[in-house]
């Protein structure tokens, strides 16, 4: 007879019994791996009632924030560490090729297309001037032509074109020629906030967080074959880089910034995409022993 008398020991065992015929494997590997962990979630904090309301009520929020131009459901994947994880798993670390880190809310599909050299950054946008160049490669460092940069910025005064009024700025997208080089104007990137008036930025005042990021230029390359590298340049010395709100910053993506004779910044950067699909690196042939000679008497 089936058991009506469930208790905080057993719940768990009989509503994982009821998906084990789920038709979709991945539909049911993916629940059954909830419900363990918001079972063992909850037996571990033991919520008042009032807690699970607040609880509920905090994701409705957040819900109700989310709309065409804010996704606050992102940012709290983002500042949770979980949009950082998933990139993790899914492009960890091969061989030289650049690493990626989190797209952010604020891209935008269709930035103007500009010659290599031009200015992202329309006259009087607030921010120092600051050149940006370097090559993007492939693995073995042969120049990749043809690939499309789309990059996107902050200004200086720590709002992204889309959070203001005035059109598209600081973003644009540029194609490389056969040399594979790439150079473009903008402003020197400053550490700003994420949207922090949000159930997000209650979370993070609540949890003693605050919401900055370290300054950085947005990147997205794609190029017929290779992987979409999807990552920032930070600025090295920024007092938030151990500490960013959504935990983007790796090592080998800080750049030191450095003013030219003409007082701008400069920002050099070799970008190396890996080939399409590839996750790690072929194991290396081990080398064939060596034959002993015989030694001549
Ligand atoms: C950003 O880089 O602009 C960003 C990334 C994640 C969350 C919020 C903002
Ligand atoms: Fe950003």
């Amino acid at each position: 007879m089936a058991n009506r008398n469930f208790s905080e020991t057993t719940l768990t065992a009989e509503a994982l019994r009821r998906i084990a015929r789920a038709p979709d494997a991945r539909a049911k590997q993916v629940m059954t791996s909830l419900i363990r962990h918001l079972h063992g979630f909850v037996r571990e904090v033991r919520p008042t009632p009032d807690e699970l309301d607040r609880g509920i009520r905090f994701l409705t929020e957040v819900g109700k924030w989310c709309d065409d131009k804010r996704q606050e459901f992102v940012l709290l994947s983002d500042t949770t560490g979980v949009t950082i994880l998933v990139d993790f798993i899914n492009y960890g670390k091969v061989g030289n090729a650049t690493e990626s880190t989190v797209l952010g809310p604020f891209f935008v599909e269709g930035a103007p297309e500009m010659p290599m050299g031009a200015s992202i950054a329309a006259a009087g946008t607030p921010g120092e001037p600051c050149v940006a160049s370097g090559t993007v490669n492939d693995m073995h460092g042969k120049p990749i032509g043809g690939a499309l940069i789309e990059v996107w910025e902050a200004q200086g005064d720590g709002f992204y074109d889309v959070q203001k009024s005035g059109g598209m700025n600081a973003r644009a997208r540029f194609r490389t020629g056969p040399d594979g080089r790439y150079s473009f104007r903008c402003v020197k990137p400053t550490s700003y906030p994420i949207p922090h008036d949000g159930p997000v930025g209650h979370m993070l005042r609540a949890t003693g967080r605050h919401p900055m990021r370290p300054g950085h230029l947005h990147f997205k390359i794609s190029a017929p074959g290779f992987d979409t590298l999807v990552t920032h340049l930070f600025v090295k010395g920024d007092e938030y880089l151990d500490s960013d709100a959504v935990f983007g910053v790796k090592r080998s993506l800080i750049v030191d910034f450095r003013r030219n004779r003409a007082g701008e910044y400069e920002c050099r950067y070799d970008f190396v995409l890996k080939p399409e699909g590839l996750r790690k690196l072929p194991a290396k042939k081990k080398a064939a022993p060596k034959r002993k000679t015989k030694k001549k008497k």
